[in-house]
């Protein structure tokens, strides 16, 4: 039989149909949204003057070449200062609003019902996280929750011994280099075996499995990347689906090294370590919970936590470190506060009242953010607080679907808020200063950091250490400060500094 009707023909009409349909669903959409501005008073979002606004090809590849040469975070700030504090713009089909403004960042924050974290987020931070906390949300967001809280409750990872045993790992790994490293590895392996300790209960050094973590940060480094750019291009983008081949090899090995553990909690001859009078540990507690005999739901739950735990701590110190070899001055007083301690009695009450510790390590979370772009999405037509209008105070519109970029490093550094010197590493601004929403290197609202006493005691302790064994630290590279962003902030350049080391009779000086 000879059919009348050309294939081709009924994909084109298919084709023009829908398109036509599209153009006029939106139109009704915009007239919408015109009317709700009118009437709620609301603006647009300010747009970025781009060549291409309609899908913004010029500033993707602007943006890839910012990651290309770790200047990411730099362009970010160039915009947020050139075009507002609150700016829009379009990467692909997604439409994104770029925000450094406190008020803003809060509103979005603090209300998980509008901002959700959002598709993007969620398939992005997936391919190593799977269904952690970090990349779910709704029931499954509450579920990890409650079965995570207990674990980071006061006392539960405060213990000095354990600290102490892999800060004098650290400081054979720092003599077998002649006193000559990069502390930024130096704190990656501190932070791994601290939490491999505390999160699995025993750690690489005690299980002789040195070459399998070594394999393993080299995995987690690879993954890391692979997640960065699927959040920023999506995905499913093509740069995105270049690595997909090496990310499942790189996670395979990432749950083999989880696997093992997991599956020791679940064994029928398991005895949690309360039982074995052990310290406490994150997985044996974790099985005890309600979903704590699913294999998959213990293995996506410790590897978040310990990946969230691992690479921000080892941030904070690299950075404090890199700016205290420059500041001996800092230093100086750092020595002046922790001198006046005992040697033998270093408790965690006493490390956690160290004012100056204190005041260092929060000026680093400032001008180093840890987590230095937070990103939600919109689930519905909404609005947040400032951004619009010509001095940009107003109110503004944000449509359904957009994607939130919160630019806490951006924030952290904004003159206008933080003085002439928010360049500047200046613990002494803590003083007397209480800086509201426009400090929070730990998230704000329901999805505040868990670890965040975990990180400051941590931090703490080894910051304390470091001043009681070293007189000096010597910068080895007049190399300026670089970026190397993954999902925390690292340092492009390191932090390459010669040690010295007290005698015990200068110590007593
Ligand atoms: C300097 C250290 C740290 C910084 C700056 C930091 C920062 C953050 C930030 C900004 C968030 C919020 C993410 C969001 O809003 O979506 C977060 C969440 C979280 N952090 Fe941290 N973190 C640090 C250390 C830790 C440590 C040591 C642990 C665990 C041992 C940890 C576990 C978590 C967990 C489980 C969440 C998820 C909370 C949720 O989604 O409900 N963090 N962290």
């Amino acid at each position: 039989m000879i059919s009348l009707v050309d294939p081709g023909d009924v994909f084109y009409f298919l084709l023009c149909s829908f398109g036509v349909f599209f153009t006029i669903k939106q139109a009704f959409v915009q007239i919408r949204r015109r009317k709700i501005r009118k009437r709620l008073g609301l603006f647009k979002a300010k747009s970025l003057p781009l060549l291409d606004p309609f899908f913004g090809t010029d500033l993707s590849v602007t943006i890839f070449n910012q990651i290309r040469r770790s200047e990411l975070l730099e362009g970010l700030d160039k915009r947020f200062l050139r075009f507002g504090n609150t700016h829009s713009f379009q990467l692909g089909l997604t439409s994104i609003v770029a925000t450094c403004d406190p008020d803003n960042i809060k509103t979005i924050t603090m209300n998980a019902i509008d901002f959700p974290v959002g598709d993007v987020r969620r398939k992005g931070l997936s391919i190593l996280h799977g269904q952690g906390i970090f990349a779910v949300e709704g029931s499954d967001w509450h579920r990890s929750r409650s079965a995570l809280r207990p674990s980071f409750t006061k006392g539960k990872h405060d213990d000095v011994a354990v600290l102490e045993t892999h800060f004098q790992d650290m400081l054979n790994q720092i003599a077998l280099s002649n006193y000559s490293v990069d502390m930024q590895d130096v704190y990656h392996r501190f932070t791994m075996n601290t939490a491999t300790q505390y999160f699995f209960g025993t750690s690489p050094r005690e299980s002789g499995q040195g070459r399998q973590i070594e394999r393993l940060l080299e995995s987690i480094d690879y993954v890391n990347q692979t997640v960065y750019l699927a959040l920023v291009f999506g995905s499913h983008s093509p740069i995105s689906l270049w690595r997909w081949w090496q990310t499942k090899k790189k996670m395979r090995v990432i749950h083999a090294f989880v696997d093992q553990h997991v599956k020791r909690v679940l064994s029928p001859d398991f005895k949690s370590y309360e039982v074995n009078n052990r310290r406490y540990i994150f997985l044996d507690e974790l099985s005890k919970s309600e979903s704590g005999k699913d294999p998959i739901f213990l293995r996506d739950q410790v590897l978040t936590s310990m990946l969230g735990g691992k690479d921000t701590t080892a941030s904070l110190l690299t950075h404090v470190t890199f700016e205290l070899a420059r500041n001996p001055i800092i230093w100086a007083k750092l020595r002046v506060e922790i001198g006046k301690l005992d040697l033998e009695l270093v408790d965690m009450k006493t490390i956690r009242n160290l004012k100056y510790v204190r005041f260092c390590l929060l000026e680093a979370l400032r001008l180093y953010t840890v987590v230095p772009i937070n990103m939600r999405s919109a689930s519905a037509d909404t609005m947040l607080p400032v951004g619009g209008g010509v001095d940009g105070n107003n109110p503004i519109q944000i449509p359904k679907n957009t994607i939130l970029w919160l630019g806490m490093f951006s924030m952290h550094r904004r003159k206008d808020i933080w003085g002439d010197d928010a360049d500047q590493f200046n613990p002494d601004r803590w003083e007397n200063l209480d800086p509201g929403p426009a400090f929070v290197p730990f998230g704000s609202g329901p999805r505040t950091c868990l670890g965040q006493q975990f990180a400051f005691n941590e931090a703490s302790f080894a910051l304390t250490r470091l001043v009681q064994t070293f007189h000096e630290l010597e910068p080895l590279s007049d190399a300026p400060w670089k970026e190397k962003v993954a999902i925390t902030l690292g340092s492009g350049n390191g932090c390459k500094i010669r040690l010295h080391r007290y005698t015990s009779s200068e110590f007593e000086q």
